[in-house]
């Protein structure tokens, strides 16, 4: 790449005012750890392709998208928050790193498949801590059926329940439909019920697979898996799933009824159907109990020799090197307000597309941009730990708290410093912030 374009396996993108994208990240393009067989991220891809084992899996040849694909085609408002340069890394204007799998449902109904399991790296711009990264992994799973065979669902739908009352579940389930979360107007109310029953059976099924082991032994508590009504703008009706793990209810997955617009812009108008967005990390943390997000990028054989495909085997933390904090207080530029939002989350709330400009407002995600693109996976967190408006001056100022760890080895104060003052010159020089 060069100051004024990108250069990716031999395409050129021309930068302008959206391009937004460290060359930290752009080196991670081709890792496809979802791909390498025994690393948990792959282990959990293939037990989930084996649970659906008639779903054809895909995987897309490329993160970059156009603007298109990830957003408009599916419906997203043009005031979305997910929209915004602090939320996600754009090429330029047109095309951008996809920030979730669902950029890729028109393409892959357009194939003529009825029954897909797709998985691919994703990205967004975020905060720092031992759950959070830019980079992770979704797996998009789908099964849509011809309008003139939904009558066949109620069949499906039995069968489905009659494996479930076997599983040791308990589900609570307090989803109902309204007009905040409703069928679609052209479905008929029986076809769409049956399609959302067998949307919720076959996650359930699929979540008492990864999580039902304790239950199922003799004198186990039940799982416990509960339904939540959500939005997103290519689903409806919309849900979120968690389950209770080790005393926390955990989010696994976004899902709902297939929008009509995507199946008519596929060239498929005449089926209907669900489809889910399952991210990878959060689920292999909790059950490989991996304590740290940035381990699935290590090539420490400490960590890599510890699992096989196909199982789900508990890792033994290697010792932890210890951390080395450094803090760091600066002036907001004046008149600077703070913002911050979520992805695609369940909030239907609209947000501002942050404008490209240079004196943005002061957004976190761009600090710890900068951060990561100097301390790469160095940097285990990054903590608020104070935020202060002077009372004459209405100024604003922040103290971050940055740790610091290697997952290797042990790290200099030395080292440490050099990267403190690198991040400090960079933000001040990018941001227009003073340092205290
Ligand atoms: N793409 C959504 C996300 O990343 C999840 C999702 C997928 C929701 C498919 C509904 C259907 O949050």
């Amino acid at each position: 790449s060069t100051p004024d374009s990108y250069i990716i396996n031999g395409v050129t993108y021309p930068k302008d005012t959206y391009s937004n994208i460290p060359s930290s990240i752009l080196d991670k393009l081709d890792r496809n750890l979802h791909l390498k067989p025994s690393h948990p991220i792959s282990i959990l891809r293939q037990i989930v392709e084996d649970h659906f084992s008639s779903y054809t899996p895909l995987v897309p040849s490329s993160a970059i998208v156009s603007v298109d694909q990830n957003f408009d085609e599916l419906g997203f408002p043009p005031d979305h928050p997910g929209r915004s340069l602090t939320d996600s890394y754009y090429l330029n204007n047109e095309y951008m790193l996809r920030t979730h799998t669902s950029a890729h449902e028109v393409e892959s109904y357009r194939k003529g498949l009825d029954k897909w399991l797709l998985s691919a790296d994703v990205y967004r711009r975020d905060e720092i801590d031992s759950s959070h990264y830019p980079i992770f992994h979704q797996m998009e799973g789908t099964h849509i059926w011809s309008n003139s065979d939904l009558h066949l669902l109620p069949k499906l739908n039995e069968e489905l329940e009659k494996k479930i009352s076997n599983y040791n579940i308990a589900i609570e389930d307090e989803t109902f439909i309204s007009s905040s979360n409703p069928f679609q107007s052209h479905h008929d109310p029986i076809h769409a019920e049956q399609i959302t029953k067998h949307l919720k059976h076959s996650l359930n099924s699929l979540i008492f697979r990864l999580f039902g082991h304790q239950a199922n032994q003799k004198g186990g508590e039940p799982l416990k898996v509960r339904w939540i009504e959500a939005y997103f703008p290519f689903t409806t009706p919309s849900y979120e799933v968690e389950v209770f793990w080790q005393g926390e209810w955990l989010e696994l997955l976004g899902c709902g009824v297939v929008m009509q617009k995507t199946l008519d812009q596929s060239g498929v108008s005449d089926k209907s159907g669900w489809a889910f967005g399952l991210g990878l990390e959060r689920l292999s943390m909790v059950l490989f109990s991996i304590p740290d997000i940035r381990l699935f990028w290590t090539s420490d054989p400490r960590f890599s020799s510890q699992f096989k495909q196909g199982q789900i085997t508990t890792f033994n933390s290697y010792s932890k090197y210890p951390p080395c904090y450094k803090d760091m207080s600066f002036w907001l530029p004046p008149a600077s307000t703070n913002s911050s939002s979520d992805q695609h989350g369940a909030s239907a709330a609209g947000g501002k597309i942050s404008s490209p400009t240079h004196m943005k407002p002061f957004h976190e995600n761009d600090y710890c941009e900068i951060v990561r693109d100097v301390a790469g996976d160095l940097i285990e967190s990054v903590t608020l730990i104070d935020d202060f408006t002077h009372p004459k001056t209405n100024r604003q100022s922040k103290c971050y708290r940055l740790n610091y760890r290697h997952m290797d080895r042990n790290l200099s104060n030395d080292e440490v410093n050099e990267l403190q003052n690198i991040v400090q010159k960079r933000v001040v020089g990018e941001m227009g912030i003073e340092m205290r």
